[in-house]
C-alpha cells in the first residue's frame, strides 16, 4: 500500500514504521519545515516531499496517510484528506473536542474511507499488553470491574517554554487530553467497554506558569457494562514518574509497569486457596503473532477491507471522557454522556 505522512515531529516514528512493514511503500511526506522535509527525505530515501500537504493529497497513486499534525488541525486535514479519497491513521488526540472527532467519524462514513486513530500503546508495550488481553479474553481475571491508570511526570517542558501543545485554544489540552488518550483507550481496552456513561473530572493549572493548560487531571469514568475507569494524569508535580495501569477483576488482578522492560512489565495477582499469589510472567509465549507497530496494523486491516481496532467511534469515546472530565471540573458536577 503506497502511504504518505504529514507532519514530520512524530511523522518520523510512522516513518520508521512503515519502513519497517514490506506492504507499505513510503511515497511522499509533508511539512511547513523544509529543514524537517529534507532531512526525513534523506534517511528515509523518499522522493516527493511537499511544504503544502494539497499537493501529497492530490497523488492519485497515494492510498494512506497519516495525519501527524498538531491537535487543532486534525479534524480539517483528515477531513480533506478521507475526502480526497484516502485511508487516514490520524494521530492522537483524535480531536480537540467531541465535536470536532464527530465530524471526522461522519467524514470517514460518508467516504467509505478507513479511519483510524494512533492510540498505539498495546503496540508499544508488547508482549505484555497482548498476554494480558489474551488472559483477560479467557477469562482468568474473572469480570474487570476497575481499572485505574496513572501517567505521572515531573515536568514536561521547562518553566515558560512555548510550543503548540501549551496553548489549550490549540492542544485542547495538556496532562490529559495529551497523555489520557493513551491511558483511556488501554483501560477501555482491557475493561473490554468503550462505552463512557458518567465522568466527574477535576483539572487545573498547579506548577506550570504562562500556559492555560492542564498539568493535573484525574478523572473517574463509569462505563456502561458498570466497570469503573481512574485516570490520574500530570504534565507537572512533585511525585515520582511512572506510567500504568492497575487491573481488578472477581478472580484475579494484574499490574502493567509501561516503563518496565520488555516482558517484565506485568505482574499476575490472585489466590491458591487461602495463600494470595503474585506473578511475573517471564519469557511470555502468544497463541498468535502480534504486529510489530499500530501502523502495520492499520495498513493490514484497511488492505482486508476491515475497521482498525482504534475506530473513530473509540476515537471519539477517548475525547468524549477528556472533554467530561474539563467540564465537570469547572462545573463541579458529573457530566453524562449521551
Ligand atoms: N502516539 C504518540 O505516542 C505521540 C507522541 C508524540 C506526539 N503525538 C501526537 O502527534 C501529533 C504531533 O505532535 P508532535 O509532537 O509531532 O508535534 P511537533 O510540533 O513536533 O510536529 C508537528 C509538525 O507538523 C508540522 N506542521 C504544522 N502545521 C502544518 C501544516 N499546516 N502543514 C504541514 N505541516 C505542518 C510542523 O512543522 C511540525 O513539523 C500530536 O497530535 C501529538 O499529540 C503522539
Amino acid at each position: 500500500m503506497k502511504v504518505g505522512v504529514i507532519g514530520l515531529g512524530m511523522g518520523r516514528a510512522h516513518l520508521q514504521a512503515y519502513r519497517a512493514f514490506d506492504q507499505a511503500e513510503i511515497v511522499g511526506i509533508a511539512d511547513l519545515d523544509e529543514a524537517r522535509l529534507k532531512s526525513s527525505a534523506a534517511e528515509y530515501g523518499i522522493g516527493r516531499i511537499f511544504t503544502d500537504y494539497h499537493d501529497l493529497l492530490a497523488l492519485p497513486e497515494l492510498e494512506a496517510v497519516s495525519v501527524c499534525l498538531p491537535n487543532h488541525l486534525h479534524a480539517p486535514v483528515v477531513i480533506e484528506a478521507l475526502q480526497a479519497g484516502k485511508n487516514v491513521l490520524v494521530e492522537k488526540p483524535m480531536a480537540r473536542t467531541p465535536a470536532e472527532a464527530r465530524s471526522m467519524k461522519e467524514a470517514a462514513e460518508a467516504t467509505g474511507r478507513t479511519l483510524g486513530v494512533s492510540m498505539n500503546y498495546r503496540w508499544i508495550v508488547g508482549p505484555d499488553s497482548w498476554y494480558l488481553k489474551h488472559l483477560i479474553d479467557a477469562g482468568r481475571l474473572g469480570e474487570i470491574y476497575y481499572v485505574r491508570a496513572y501517567t505521572l511526570r515531573r515536568r514536561t517542558f521547562p518553566r515558560g517554554h512555548k510550543t503548540w501543545f501549551t496553548q489549550k485554544a490549540v492542544s485542547g489540552g495538556a496532562a490529559l487530553m495529551d497523555m489520557g488518550p493513551h491511558l483511556l483507550d488501554l483501560a477501555m481496552w482491557l475493561a473490554g467497554d468503550y462505552v463512557p456513561r458518567q465522568v466527574s473530572g477535576v483539572t487545573r493549572t498547579a506548577l506550570m506558569t504562562d500556559t492555560d493548560v492542564d498539568d493535573f487531571g484525574v478523572v473517574l469514568v463509569r462505563m456502561q457494562g458498570g466497570a469503573t475507569i481512574y485516570l490520574e494524569s500530570t504534565w507537572a508535580s512533585f511525585t515520582k514518574p511512572g506510567v500504568g495501569l492497575v487491573v481488578m477483576g472477581t478472580q484475579g488482578g494484574a499490574m502493567l509497569d509501561l516503563n518496565a522492560a520488555q516482558g517484565k512489565r506485568l505482574t499476575l495477582l490472585g489466590a491458591d486457596g487461602d495463600t494470595l499469589t503474585e506473578v511475573t510472567p517471564v519469557d511470555i509465549q502468544l497463541p498468535y503473532t502480534p504486529e510489530a507497530s499500530i501502523q502495520e496494523h492499520f495498513i493490514r486491516r484497511v488492505s482486508a477491507g476491515q475497521q482498525p481496532e482504534t475506530t473513530p467511534a473509540r476515537g471519539l469515546a477517548v475525547v468524549q471522557v477528556i472533554d467530561g472530565a474539563y467540564r465537570s471540573s469547572e462545573s463541579g458536577r458529573d457530566v453524562v454522556i449521551e
